[in-house]
């Protein structure tokens, strides 16, 4: 089965072709990194002008990659939330007119749970996922632990109350006049300071052993900074290395508190903060008993394919969705 996918709830604007769920025949993605690098982040109104003008060139482009036609495609797949409502509405009205015109079914995916599909499209010949596994989406718009009993069968057992841990890295790249996404920006940075030199720690939230805050981390930056002087380079470096460090290791803590207690063998990790080398290098340290899946190259930022891919595994089970789909801001995981 064919699955053509589509991506477009924040600022990515990507298609996708997917067999099978597993084989990727196209992976297309066009950041708009560019527009939003100016403003620090992204702006809702001018992603969603830039999906318009993008959705159909970024279409074609996967058929042409794939070497597929409109009528080769079994299925259309669509992340359909959570999101930014304009820029989702982009996407779906698109998987709605194609799905629509070549009278084939239409799949609405949860892009947050498409997110943990996407280290299986790169893990295929290991052996098979074993359930129940738990679920780390770290990205710059979620933060979130989730029990997967099964695909399609969830239990959110921690997220953030404020900010996630993406944001934290952006908004802290931010306060370091650093360019946008902070993310790597902080990574390349935090290799040349010492992680020990601030004393910085994320949030804890009482009675929430599994819940994550990031924004408490996010303003202690801030008021270390202001206290410093002459902000030297080697202070610069040394922050940033500080807060990476309270960041990542707070995420590992509780993934491991997670784990041990839901007694899961296999951690299985996407979104765009996974791309964190030290992030990788922290678990391989202090994991050693689970099985580790981590999305490859061009997964783990937003993308089509896990849209398409989990968009398989949705249909064999649920079925397709009408054309009353609606665009959701939130998801409810339970
Ligand atoms: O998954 P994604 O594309 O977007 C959401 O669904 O939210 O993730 C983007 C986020 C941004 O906040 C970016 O700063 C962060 O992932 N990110 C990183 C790294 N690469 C991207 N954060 C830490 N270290 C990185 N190397
Ligand atoms: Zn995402």
């Amino acid at each position: 089965m064919i699955i053509l996918g589509i991506e477009s709830t924040c600022d990515e604007t990507a298609c996708a072709i997917v067999q099978d769920g597993k084989y990727i025949l196209a992976n297309v993605i066009s950041s708009q990194i560019d527009l939003h690098k100016e403003y620090g982040g992204v702006v809702p109104e001018l992603a969603c002008r830039r999906h318009i003008d993008l959705i159909m060139p970024v279409i074609h482009q996967a058929l042409n990659e794939a070497n597929l036609r409109l009528d080769d495609i079994d299925a259309f797949a669509v992340a359909h939330g959570p999101g930014l409502i304009g820029a989702l509405l982009i996407g779906l009205n698109t998987a709605k007119a194609l799905a629509f015109a070549m009278n084939k079914p239409l799949i609405g995916v949860n892009h947050v749970e498409a997110h943990l599909y996407a280290s299986l499209l790169s893990n295929e010949e290991k052996q098979p996922l074993q359930f129940p596994c738990l679920g780390i989406v770290a990205s710059g718009g979620h933060t979130a632990l989730i029990l997967i009993k099964d695909w399609g069968s969830y239990e959110l057992i921690g997220e953030t109350v404020d900010d996630a841990i993406g944001e934290a890295f952006d908004k802290v790249a931010k306060l370091l006049n650093l360019p946008y996404p902070g993310g790597p920006e902080i990574e390349r940075l935090a290799k040349l300071g010492n992680p020990l030199h601030y004393s910085l720690k994320a949030g804890q939230v009482k009675n929430h052993p599994l819940s994550f805050s990031f924004s408490g981390l996010k303003t202690a930056v801030l008021y270390t900074l202001q206290k410093i002087k002459d902000l030297s380079i080697q202070n610069t470096y040394d922050l940033a290395a500080s807060f990476q460090q309270a960041a990542l290791q707070d995420l590992v803590k509780k993934t491991l508190l997670a784990a041990n207690h839901y007694q899961v063998s296999t951690l299985i990790f996407g979104g765009g903060v996974t791309n964190n080398q030290r992030l990788r290098n922290l678990f391989k340290e202090k994991a050693t008993t689970f099985r580790l899946m981590w999305p490859e190259n061009g997964l783990s930022l937003d993308n089509a394919a896990m849209i398409a891919g989990l968009g398989y595994h949705q249909y064999q089970t649920k079925g397709s969705q009408n054309m009353d789909l609606e665009p959701l801001t939130r998801i409810p995981f339970n």
